[in-house]
Formats: structure tokens, C-alpha cells, sequence
């Protein structure tokens, strides 16, 4: 790290060059790309995301029903499917979270006015099951993304799991096959991605880690081959810093799992009775929420230590299947619902930068959540609906998808100073399969630009463009009626074999160098 912070002051620069940012106190930062030592393939399944049965993320987010004036297919919005096409989201979580453990699959087949109506004990509310099964599948379809279903631990059986399992993926002429046709759907589904319950030491009941390795084993056997595909079972893994669960489930159950999952939440305050406001905050807030969010890579770091112990191959991936930021719920617009600004784009892109940093373990990643739940990519507001600043990272991120990982060394100084000391500059870089590298940028400095060189270790730069994510204050959002998060051009310079670009404060930024 650079000790002091350098203070330049830039004029605006005459065009071409970096993109200029007038009058701008600004530091400088360098990076050195090491390209001489590519790391391992950041898999796309990083980029998934999540959709539970809780508050208005399914109903109204996703569903509105065939006869709703509301554009739709088959009853699915057609603006929400059109958005996270685009996205090309690798898998799609469902349909929990906590409901996962109160689902009864056969619910959710079967003519929509049979289907019977249930309690959500975990959200209030009564459950139509109007979405159920074939909807699922057909939604995540539509957007092009991977099935990941849980499948009920708390309060269902294997062999509840094993029809389920059955239904969807067998091409035979069982009688659980042949419902499924009877129901619409001639062709097995591709479900390839199953996980064992969810936060079994919570929510999905209350169970110790030697008891649910138990567990996990029993269901496990039971999770059979229909289709042409081996399912990767996904175990209920720790939340936070609990390496005791990781530990005994490793132990117990390591040859057993595919995947072990991780929860992470990011809340600004770290106490989960007052969390703090989505869109009212200050500095000290901005600051203790991406500092919160950092500690996501000494979770995964500590983590895989306990796994390298019983797993040395690196055979079982950490599945990040629900992270992002939880703040005080506005109330009247249903379970969980928060906006999004500027700063929740620093937390997704910090975090997908964690991810790709150790994409070695961590191969599978689903944001929490999808629609109006959490930190949402979309929004919606009866027919409107609008791209959250998350959505727009998960967007610029796309060119990491199975590339592979380019270590980095990170010179910057501190944002801050003492034990709550930040990087300035957060960053990860890939190669894609077409040899362009990309830099994926985070300025966490909210008042201060960055002079940022970056040097490739053995390779010449040529062109460099850019796109940046940012806006005039930390707490800009897009509403319903206007956006003030939204990419813009950057543009940086190649001079003497070295990248320059200027980093705005606050900022989340791409560059393709070729
Ligand atoms: O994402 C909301 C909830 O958070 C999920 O249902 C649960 O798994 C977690 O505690």
C-alpha cells in the first residue's frame, strides 16, 4: 500500500485520453496484471441468483397470471424475462430460503384452480401455489439460467424428494413421468443442481452439524439418476464465520457433497434488530457496510482452509448461494422489499470480485435475491419496472463468465484509517476465451478519484475501453420514474505499455484491454 495519499489536482484533460473528471482530488493506484500466471477458470455458475416465495418476489415480480393486463408469457412477465435474459444468469435458485423446508412440491402441479392454497409460515401470507412447478421450470427457461432447486429437509422425506426428482428429470414411462406429460410437459427437464435443504441450523430445523450431516447422508443416497446427468448435491453449509459446521460437515460427509453452501448478509449496522436505511445513510455507514462486505473473502478463505484438510483436490466447490445486503424493510411494499442505490453496486461488485479471486473454490454463487426481495436485480411496481444498480454490475460483470482468473497486485492507499481502514481500489481480471483481458474495478472512496495505471507482466496493451457505473451521490438510486444509476463510457489511454484510466469516486467500473 502507498502510505500517504497523493493529491493531485487534475484540469480537465483534452480529448482523447482518460475520461476526464474536473477539478477532482483525486489519488493514484496501480496494478500489475500478472497475465505470466493465469489462475483458474471463474465459472460461470458465479453469476446465478435466487427468487423464494417471500413477499413480492415470485407473485408480482415474476408472476402475474395469464389474464393480467400486465404483458406476460404463459402468465410470467415478459419486461422481467426480457431483463435477466440479458443478464445470461447461469442458475436460478428456488424455491427457497426458508420456504424451501415448508414446500410440498405436488402443490404446485396440476391445474392451477386444484392447486391448494397453504399458509407461508416463513412470510405470512397464504401460498396459492399458482407458481409452481412447471411455472419454475418454464421462468428459468425463459431467461436462459440453470434450475438449482432445494428440495424440503425440515418437514419433508427422501422419498417426497425422490418423486420430486423423479418427475421432473425422467424420460421413462413411469407413473411419474407420465404425470408430468399428463400436466403439460412431454420432455424430461435438465435439472442438474440440487440442494439438501436450506440453513439447517436455522430456519430449515434447528439442527446440529452432526445431526444434519446425518441427514444430509440419508437424502444423499437417495438422490438417484434419471436423466443423462449426475445431480451435484448441494449440503447446507455455514453462515458466516461458523467453521465449526464446516468442519464436522467436511468430516462426516465430505465424499458425500459436491457442493457446501455459504450465506452471507451485509448489513450496515451488523445487528440484525436495526440494520439500517437502504437509502438514508452517511459516510460512517457507507464506509461500515462495505467494510461488512469485505469480510466475505476471509469467510471464503477460512472456509477452504477447512476444506482443503478433507478435500486437498478441490473437488467440493463452495456454492455462495445467498449474499448480498438485508436493511430495514419499507414497510407496506411487502416481505424484505429495500431499494437499491449506488452503494449496493459496490457491494455486488466487491463481492463478484471476491468470488472470481477464488474461483478455484467458489464455483457457484446466487444473489439474494432476484425481484423485489433484498438486493434485487429488478424492481417492479404493479406494470413498471426498473433495473436496480445491481442488475447493472451483474451486467458489466458478464465478460468474466468461464474466463479465466488473472492474478492481481493492487497498489492503493487505505480509504480510512485505523482498524476500519479500507482498500481504496478493489479489483479482479480475467482472460475470455478470446485472449481480451477485463478489468473489473471498484472505487470505494466516495470523495476521491483515482489516477490508475495498470501494467500487463509480459504483454504489450494496445486499445483500452471502459464503461463505469457511478453517480453524484452515494445514495442515487433508480425509481420507477427515473434512473440516475446507469453505465457510462469511460475512457482511458494506452501510453509508454502502460493502461491509464481515471477511476471517478464511488465508482464501479469494466475495461476490455486488448
Ligand atoms: O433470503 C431471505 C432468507 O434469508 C432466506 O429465506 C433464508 O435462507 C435466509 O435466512
Amino acid at each position: 500500500m502507498i502510505a500517504a495519499m497523493v493529491v493531485v489536482i487534475r484540469s480537465a484533460l483534452a480529448e482523447p485520453g482518460p475520461t476526464p473528471v474536473a477539478n477532482t482530488v483525486s489519488f493514484n493506484a496501480s496494478l500489475r496484471a500478472r497475465t505470466d500466471r493465469p489462475g483458474a477458470t471463474i465459472d460461470r455458475n458465479i453469476y446465478g441468483t435466487f427468487a423464494e416465495h417471500l413477499g413480492r418476489g415470485i407473485y408480482e415480480g415474476i408472476w402475474v397470471g395469464e389474464n393480467s393486463p400486465i404483458p406476460n408469457t404463459r402468465g410470467l412477465r415478459n419486461d422481467v424475462i426480457a431483463a435477466l435474459r440479458k443478464l445470461e444468469l447461469s442458475v436460478l435458485r428456488w424455491p427457497g430460503g426458508c420456504f424451501a423446508d415448508e414446500y410440498h412440491w405436488r402443490d404446485g402441479i396440476g391445474p392451477s384452480s386444484k392447486r391448494p392454497r397453504r399458509a407461508n409460515t416463513s412470510w405470512g401470507g397464504v401460498e396459492t401455489n399458482a407458481f409452481g412447478v412447471h411455472e419454475f421450470m418454464d421462468f428459468a427457461e425463459l431467461i436462459g439460467a440453470q434450475p438449482y432447486i432445494s428440495v424440503n429437509v425440515g418437514s419433508g422425506t427422501p422419498r417426497e424428494m425422490m418423486e420430486w426428482l423423479e418427475y421432473m428429470t425422467s424420460g421413462t414411462d413411469s407413473a411419474l413421468a407420465g404425470l408430468r406429460r399428463d400436466n403439460g410437459r412431454k420432455q424430461p427437464w435438465n435439472v442438474k443442481y440440487i440442494g439438501i435443504g436450506n440453513e439447517a441450523w436455522g430456519c430449515g430445523g434447528n439442527m446440529t452439524p452432526e445431526y444434519y450431516a446425518d441427514e444430509y447422508k440419508r437424502y444423499a443416497a437417495f438422490v438417484k439418476k434419471y436423466g443423462a446427468d449426475d445431480f451435484m448435491k448441494i449440503a447446507v453449509g455455514p453462515s458466516d464465520e461458523d467453521y465449526n459446521w464446516t468442519e464436522v460437515l467436511m468430516k462426516k460427509a465430505a465424499k458425500h457433497i459436491d457442493g457446501l453452501s455459504l450465506h452471507y448478509y451485509t448489513l450496515p449496522t451488523g445487528n440484525w434488530k436495526s440494520k439500517g436505511s437502504a437509502t438514508q445513510f452517511s459516510e460512517p455507514e457507507w464506509r461500515s457496510t462495505l467494510f461488512r462486505t469485505l469480510r466475505m473473502e476471509g469467510f471464503i478463505q477460512k472456509h477452504s482452509q477447512i476444506m482443503d484438510k478433507y478435500d486437498p483436490e478441490r473437488r467440493v466447490a463452495l456454492v455462495v448461494d445467498e449474499w448480498g445486503t438485508w436493511y430495514d424493510s419499507e414497510p407496506g411494499k411487502g416481505a424484505l422489499y429495500q431499494q437499491s442505490t449506488l452503494r449496493d453496486a459496490l457491494v455486488a461488485a466487491i463481492n463478484l470480485n471476491i468470488f472470481n479471486r477464488h474461483a478455484e473454490r467458489v464455483r457457484m454463487a446466487a444473489s439474494a435475491q432476484a425481484i423485489n426481495v433484498l438486493q434485487s436485480l429488478l424492481l417492479t411496481d404493479k406494470s413498471k419496472m426498473v433495473l436496480t444498480p445491481t442488475y447493472h454490475v451483474f451486467e458489466m460483470y458478464r465478460v468474466h463468465h468461464d474466463a479465466t482468473l488473472i492474478p492481481l497486485d493492487v497498489q492503493a492507499p487505505d480509504y480510512g484509517k485505523g482498524p476500519e481502514a479500507l482498500p481504496s481500489i478493489h479489483a479482479s481480471a480475467s482472460r475470455s476465451r478470446e485472449g481480451i483481458l477485463h478489468f473489473s474495478l471498484v472505487n470505494l472512496d466516495p470523495t476521491h478519484s483515482a489516477n490508475l495505471s495498470i501494467a500487463l507482466e509480459g504483454q504489450t496493451p494496445k486499445t483500452v475501453l471502459g464503461r463505469v457505473l457511478t453517480a453524484s451521490s452515494v445514495n442515487a438510486l433508480n425509481d420507477f420514474d427515473h434512473a440516475s444509476v446507469e453505465p457510462k463510457t469511460l475512457r482511458g489511454e494506452v501510453a509508454a505499455g502502460t493502461v491509464r484510466v481515471v477511476l471517478p469516486a464511488k465508482s464501479v467500473a469494466v475495461l476490455a484491454v486488448e
